[in-house]
């Protein structure tokens, strides 16, 4: 099932009520996307990437406009909405930029309409097809038997269908193989126990939810071959991704486990550095209560004190390979990235 697509304005599967109920939102104009996305009831950088597209196709239509000036002073303005509502996946700023492009070329208000809600399809197509290529291209480093520790979610949900991470296992499973998968459940806002174990579980693919802090013991104790995680943003020096890759990676390390970075090359901001971008900070009652949905459940003294980072930074000598839609790069990525990204 797609995550998100037009249809009498942008549809998108509610993030935020799953694994309870499965609804598809309809957000009708650019503010009702906008807070879905804060939400984070559309998330994961390539879905993103289309919602970000599908939000100019939206603002293309949210008015009878007099002119096609008028309609791109609107357009413009409401980029700048959409790309304020989440600072760390560049893929958002990919999908708004490249129909922002296409946009300038229009000659009328109906040859806008048009030509934006044809190039967001065509990016929402262009992100299935290369879920599939990083799958297939990711299963090679995959064997059979093999138990796979992930982060957040990567799947179907993270994506317009399939997924980076989880679209790897996906392929993996769909050639024959015996994949068992381990879950960290991602606190705060448990994408992997609530979206991850979701997915698989639909799929039946075994899947064992374990919380974040279990990840040393199941490496330990020798239940887990490889770590595959996604990413919010490339950079030369690292990977910014869900809060707990990290800690991930370095546990890897010391365990001589491989460690997979699953991720389309429009993830890569290669010009910049981990000190150019900004890690997105989230509210405290992310952390304050039980579930943000249900703010009865206190399970910290109302008053305390917060860090609530959505992501980290993990440098990219801890990455063992990275599994892109053009082949899978390995180091020396100061070397081997660029020509991918040619
Ligand atoms: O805060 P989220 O849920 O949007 O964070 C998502 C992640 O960190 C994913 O791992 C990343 O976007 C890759 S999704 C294919």
């Amino acid at each position: 099932m797609r995550t998100i697509f037009w249809e009498d304005g942008v549809k998108l599967i509610d993030q935020t009520r799953l694994p309870d109920e499965l609804t598809i939102l309809h957000c009708r104009n650019v503010e009702e996307l906008t807070d879905a996305i804060k939400r984070l009831a559309i998330r994961g950088a390539p879905a993103l990437e289309a919602a970000g597209a599908y939000g100019i196709t939206l603002a293309a239509h949210e008015k009878n406009f007099g002119s096609v000036e008028e309609a791109m002073e609107h357009i413009k303005r409401r980029a700048e909405l959409l790309a304020s509502t989440r600072p760390t996946a560049v893929n958002l700023f990919r999908g708004i930029n490249r129909v922002l492009n296409v946009a300038i070329k229009a000659g009328s208000v109906k040859e806008l309409r048009e030509l934006t809600l044809k190039e967001a399809e065509a990016i929402a197509e262009e992100d299935i097809q290369r879920n599939k290529l990083i799958g297939s291209f990711g299963a090679k480093l995959l064997e059979d038997g093999d138990s796979i520790l992930t982060i957040c979610n990567t799947g179907s949900l993270a994506t317009v269908e399939w997924g980076t991470a989880l679209g790897v296992i996906r392929s993996a499973v769909q050639e024959g193989k015996n994949i068992r998968v381990f879950a960290c459940e991602t606190r705060p806002l448990n994408q992997g126990s609530r979206l991850t174990v979701w997915e698989l579980m639909n799929d039946g693919i075994d899947v064992t939810l374990i919380a974040d802090s279990m990840a040393g013991i199941v490496m330990q104790k020798g239940m887990v071959d490889k770590v595959i995680a996604g990413a919010d943003r490339i950079v030369r020096d690292g990977v910014f991704n869900k809060i707990g890759t990290y800690t991930l990676a370095v546990l890897a390390k010391e365990h001589g486990l491989p460690f997979f970075i699953a991720a389309p090359v429009t993830t890569f901001d290669w010009e910049k550095s981990g000190k150019d971008v900004t890690i997105e900070e989230r509210s405290r009652e992310e952390l304050l209560y039980c579930h943000v949905k249900c703010r009865q459940s206190l399970i910290a003294p109302e008053n305390t004190k917060v860090f609530n980072p959505a992501f980290d930074f993990t440098p990219l000598e801890y990455v063992t390979a990275l599994i892109t839609e053009r082949g899978v790069v390995f180091p020396p990525y100061s070397e081997n990235v660029p020509k991918i990204l040619k």
